[in-house]
């Protein structure tokens, strides 16, 4: 019987593994920088994390399972009730601000699709503890690090920014009952990514003639911040409750200018996002191009801690996924091309000689260099060419001036200068650059 990998997972085989942690070592290259520590929780918690506060759609999609005991478990979909139930646990004693980022596995049961999987890792980047427009003026700065780091400019990426209170300050005055305010969040969420008239039969089926999709629609083409001034002076009473946000909204791009970086940055109506716990500023990033789902999203969520049992506590955050970075760098031609990495490949000259190669394989491994050698004895020149395909930086062959003089002959495989030295210089700086080129040496070869 043959097996293949669950639907939706990956195997990573070194190729696609080298590539991941280049991913995973950018995200915490950044993190650090901005001042962010690192933390983690387990992969799978109790069921009713998730099904409290994240929203219908998230618990639609749990992978959830029943432990011995018989309690309900779900493998974690994302990582933001973990991190609340984390700070709500040591809640008193942690220093404020909390400036925590994760890398997690999670799992969520979707249909595959392109930029959707079933199993992904995830970048979480959290301030907790901080009222200000600041914190989520500065959560945006370390997204848009993130994609400067990895090569992509204003002309290749966006932050798409909005407000949950606006828009619900503008669905309120369109009459949508706070008891329905996550029902039209979530509907409107999905207007990037379903067909308008799917959208609007949803929208007709969950608030029939009471709001009319017609009275909504204007809203989701609002873009920039002059288009909301004029949207808010033009609307006939039905946005007045919208520009008391107006000022919020204000305050939080004079940080981003401050910060340098509103080029990366556009308000953007049509932005409200699929999680229900979200409160206040919400932002999505994507590519300009549009030809992906989300790079990544996330917000403001004021009352997700007390909701999770925990004293009163703001927090902003967002996730950015390794599927559709990985798609969008892959289309710009932008993953950098990783060799495996490997110091020094050792070859032995000759069958005699594989004592003394495997000496020094042991002496630099030991010294802390990444080493390897052939198990089989072949031709210099086929294991040159070995070391080259590993991706080595230097082949160092062990031949008859070792046996005679105690000397290695290296060749530098970035820049194919070949040079002699002593076995014990050698050993001790591997990669030093070696004398010039030695004309001796190389015709050795
Ligand atoms: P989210 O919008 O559900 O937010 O996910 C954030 C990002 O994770 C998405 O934009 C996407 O890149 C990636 N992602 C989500 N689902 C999948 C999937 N099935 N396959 C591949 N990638 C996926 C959250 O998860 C929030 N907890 C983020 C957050 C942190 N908010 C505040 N703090």
């Amino acid at each position: 019987m043959k097996f293949r990998a669950a639907k939706g997972t990956r195997d990573f085989y070194p190729d696609a593994m080298r590539l991941r942690t280049w991913l995973t070592d950018a995200w915490r290259r950044v993190s650090l920088r901005n001042g962010f520590e690192e933390y983690d929780g387990p992969i799978f918690e109790h069921l009713e994390l998730y099904t409290t506060k994240s929203g219908d759609e998230i618990a639609s999609q749990l992978f959830d399972l029943e432990d011995r005991g018989g309690r309900r478990l779900a493998i974690r979909p994302e990582m933001t009730p973990t991190l609340g139930r984390m700070v709500n646990a040591r809640a008193q004693s942690l220093p404020r601000p909390i400036k925590w980022f994760s890398v997690p596995r999670l799992c969520r049961a979707e249909r595959p699709q392109k930029g959707r999987l079933r199993e992904f890792f995830q970048w979480n980047i959290d301030i907790v503890g901080v009222d200000d427009v600041l914190a989520d003026a500065e959560s945006i700065l370390v997204a848009v690090d993130f994609l400067r780091e990895v090569g992509l400019g204003p002309e290749d990426a966006v932050v798409r920014i909005n407000s949950r209170r606006l828009v619900a300050a503008v669905l309120a005055d369109l009459r949508v009952p706070p008891d329905r305010m996550d029902k039209a969040y979530a509907l409107l969420d999905k207007a990037g990514k379903i067909p308008r008239d799917a959208l609007q039969a949803m929208w007709k089926e969950a608030f029939g003639d009471a709001v009319p999709f017609d009275a909504i629609e204007p809203l989701l083409g609002v873009e920039g911040l002059d288009h909301l001034h004029e949207a808010i002076r033009g609307a006939k009473g039905g946005w007045a409750a919208a520009e008391r946000e107006l000022p919020a909204i204000e305050a939080l791009f004079e940080k981003l200018d401050s910060f340098g970086i509103t080029e990366y940055c556009n308000f953007d109506m049509a932005i409200v996002r699929g999680l229900a716990y979200y409160t206040g500023v919400v932002y999505e990033v994507f590519d300009r191009g549009q030809a992906h789902r989300a790079i990544g999203g996330g917000g403001r969520y004021d009352n997700l801690l007390r909701d999770l049992g925990g004293p009163a506590m703001p927090g902003v955050g967002f996730g950015v996924g390794d599927v559709v970075i990985t798609d969008v760098l892959t289309e710009a031609g932008k993953l950098p091309v990783l060799k495996g990495e490997l110091d020094v490949y050792v070859i032995a000259a000759d069958a005699e000689l594989q004592p003394r190669a495997l000496e020094l394989v042991a002496q630099l491994r030991r010294g802390g260099w990444s080493t390897d050698f052939s198990y089989r004895a072949q031709s210099v020149g086929k294991l040159l060419r070995a070391a080259s395909d590993r991706g080595a930086r230097r082949a160092v062959i062990v031949g008859q001036e070792t046996r005679d003089e105690n000397l290695v002959t290296i060749k530098d495989l970035t820049t194919g200068q070949q040079t002699r030295r002593d076995w014990a210089a050698f050993v001790a700086a591997p990669l030093a650059a070696g004398d010039e080129g030695d004309e001796q040496a190389r015709r050795s070869l």
